[in-house]
């Protein structure tokens, strides 16, 4: 290869929307200055460029075309953060496959998923594309989401690349606000920020995509000692490292480079390999590796890195693949897994008298609210490609119910979520005035989540609010969904409505999944993967906070009797809110009751090298039968460094018929035991653990143990 045609292979080109700069783009690619291309338009196009790289390049190297492949392709699943209230990394995996089924279809080799930044800021737009708060979650589904696009081998025809991003540290841009600075101490990296992104690599992600933000004082995407040091050497990885767009030279404005030339030199000594977007490497490297300044063996390996990520996907045997005869895009069993994977992710969080499931004697519904028949806003941020004709909405799914003898009286209230135009209100009142229970829509619209969609205030926007107060004040039953993207504050939703489902954007089958729930055909399984704050003050709120020198009790609030002199109940709270989320993390209501009970660890004091039995016993001790994510907490109690009150280390979702019982097993190994310690070493140190087994993070129900 020559120096260009190296270049060239570690460019990657969006592609142009106009036919004129196609022509262009060809002439580029068969000269062998591009190697990848993101956001074509279809198949055709793509196999218009592929056939211009393997026809008309002098190398003959095929092309590698990515996109966002986010939750779905022409079926849309829940959002990601949707996706992890399931807790259930088999369906996750499952529809993770359908989606690149469905890409590959069209000539996609390569999706730019699972994003598995942990994110503990709502304000932050991007905690819809993400998992949530807990390494542990994030790093179970991100790995699914590896082995749903690639299997066991990703050159099958209906696998994909898959991408891990975005390493590093992004979910912690300062104060939620996007591109941002992150400052992460060394030892909560490793312990939090990093643990989803070593499972991935461990899993066999292909690649990875280097973060936009600064970490630390060095931006993630010129950052050595992240991309090369710990990434590739340390844990070994052997895929590609692809920039974000145009985060090479976003080094400048970073203020890390002086210009184009010099960020072309960071990154590649840095561990980048191949160049999203801008082309420093392709307009820079050349003269930098003549006059000796740039190693020219940086370039051979990340060459190297690049072919061998083309190699494991096939495309030197089968640059493109014939169209199926039959297309397999929004097939029954693809709606069917979409449905269930939404009846998983729909969390209820209040349900006062049992309102739900709807009662059959139920004959008028007012279903009120602009999110209620929005087809576009149910399938949530980043979805492109999603079919929206075929997304069945609430209104749509009530309509068609069969099941029940019901009049539907639907009435938006408000032309948007963001609206305050309040002249529909009247009719909206009136509707639920006159029926047996409202069913309100609210929330975000697609569009206010994602990236650069960051918030500083988290209330229900436009004149939502005020409708939903309108509403509880005829005094009829209602029962509120909202939708959205991230966490809102719904202290007062909560407050008003009789029952609160809290839905994320759930997809294209998010009506069908919802009527389920709301017949009681299903009962809700689904738990929150992120804490629900009661306040934007309290952000960021994560249950796995330290404990600190004084620990404030549950009911701690306002101002204390002590002063600094005399320190009576001075402790780390609020004087004006509780220091509590308003609903935690694991937490979620189901339509029967679990109970715990018999909770027995083995051995009860052991070695740091031996792994400890826990076994407890759950019982649905309600009238249904119904799904429990039963969660398994561990508090390490004295250590060298400070350790979260408690992390999460196993969970199992365990269906179970009203009246049955069953003795659940988990294996704590020494991985599972370890901590990151000062000399940022994972180790298992000596001393007591407490093990908490329950149906979300406050779980009561613990019992000690002892490693020697
Ligand atoms: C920027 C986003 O940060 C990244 O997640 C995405 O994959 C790329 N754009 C490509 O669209």
């Amino acid at each position: 290869m020559t120096l260009q045609e190296k270049l060239g292979q570690m460019t990657q080109r969006p592609a142009p929307r106009q036919d004129r700069s196609s022509a262009e783009l060809l002439g580029d690619i068969r000269a062998g200055r591009v190697g990848s291309i993101l956001n074509t338009r279809d198949l055709q196009h793509r196999e218009e460029l592929q056939r211009a790289a393997v026809e008309g390049s002098r190398l003959k190297i095929p092309l590698l075309f990515g996109r966002d492949v986010i939750h779905g392709y022409r079926t849309a699943f829940p959002i990601p953060l949707g996706q992890a209230s399931s807790f259930n990394p088999e369906l996750v995996e499952e529809a993770a496959a359908i989606a690149a089924r469905e890409a590959k279809e069209e000539g996609i080799d390569w999706s730019f998923a699972p994003m598995i930044d942990v994110a503990r800021d709502p304000r932050w737009g991007r905690v819809a594309e993400g998992f949530g708060e807990d390494p542990e979650l994030v790093a179970c589904l991100g790995a699914a989401v590896v082995r749903g696009f690639q299997g066991q081998d990703p050159s099958d025809d209906h696998r994909i690349a898959a991408c891990a991003k975005h390493f590093a540290g992004y979910g912690a841009v300062e104060a939620g606000r996007e591109y941002s600075t992150t400052l992460i101490p060394e030892q909560q990296l490793h312990e939090v920020y990093l643990v989803p992104f070593e499972r991935a690599v461990r899993q066999g992600v292909l690649t990875l995509m280097s973060a936009f933000n600064d970490l630390n004082g060095v931006p993630a995407t010129g950052n050595e000692q992240l991309l090369r040091r710990i990434l590739k050497q340390a844990w070994g990885f052997q895929g590609l490292v692809v920039s974000d767009w145009a985060a090479v030279k976003e080094l400048i404005p970073h203020g890390l480079c002086e210009d184009e030339r010099h960020a072309a030199e960071v990154a590649l000594i840095a561990g980048v390999d191949l160049e999203m977007a801008s082309s420093c490497f392709f307009d820079q490297l050349g003269e930098l590796i003549e006059s000796g300044k740039v190693d020219r063996a940086l370039v051979d390996q990340a060459v190297i890195r690049i072919l061998g990520v083309k190699e494991r996907l096939g495309l030197f045997e089968r640059p493109s693949r014939p169209a199926p005869s039959v297309s397999c895009q929004l097939s029954n069993p693809h709606l069917e897994v979409a449905q269930r994977l939404a009846e998983q992710s729909l969390v209820l969080l209040k349900n006062h008298e049992r309102i739900l499931p709807l009662s059959p004697e139920l004959r008028r519904l007012a279903v009120i609210g602009p999110l209620a028949d929005s087809a576009n806003d149910q399938i949530g941020c980043w979805c492109y490609d999603a079919d929206r004709e075929r997304a069945v909405t609430p209104l749509g799914a009530l309509r068609a119910c069969r099941e029940r003898d019901w009049t539907i009286d639907y009435t938006a209230g408000l032309p948007d979520c963001r609206s305050k135009d309040t002249s529909g209100f009247d009719a909206a009142i009136s509707a639920a005035q006159s029926a047996d229970l409202t069913l309100l829509f609210v929330g975000e619209s697609a569009q206010m989540s994602g990236e650069a969609r960051s918030r500083a205030f988290l209330d229900l926007p436009g004149a939502q609010q005020e409708l939903l107060e309108q509403l509880a004040g005829t005094g009829r039953p209602l029962v509120t969904i909202v939708l959205a993207g991230r966490p809102l504050i719904v202290s007062r939703a909560a407050q008003l409505s009789d029952a609160l489902i809290y839905a994320w954007h759930p997809g294209t089958m998010a009506g069908p999944a919802l009527l389920e729930l709301l017949l009681g055909n299903q009962a809700p399984s689904g738990k929150l993967p992120i804490s629900l704050p009661r306040a934007v003050g309290q952000i960021p709120i994560y249950y796995a906070h330290k404990s600190t020198g004084r620990p404030p009790s549950a009911d701690s609030l306002g101002i204390t009797e002590g002063t600094p002199m005399d320190p009576k109940g001075m402790d780390a709270r609020y004087l004006d809110v509780e220091v509590s989320p308003l609903y935690p993390f694991g937490f979620g209501l189901s339509y029967t009751s679990f109970e715990y009970h018999g909770l027995e660890v083995t051995p009860r004091q052991g070695s740091v090298e031996q792994s400890v039995e826990v076994r407890v016993w759950l019982v649905n001790t309600g009238a249904v039968t119904a799904t429990e994510v039963v969660q398994l907490y561990v508090a390490d109690l004295v250590a060298s460094v400070t350790r979260p009150v408690r992390e999460l280390k196993a969970f199992r979702r365990v269906t179970l018929e009203a009246g049955a019982r069953q003795l659940l097993r988990f294996t704590l190994g020494p991985g599972q035991l370890s901590l990151v310690n000062r000399s940022l070493s994972r180790v298992v140190e000596p001393g007591r653990f407490r093990v908490f087994l329950g149906g979300d993070s406050r779980a009561s129900l613990c019992a000690d143990f002892e490693l020697m």
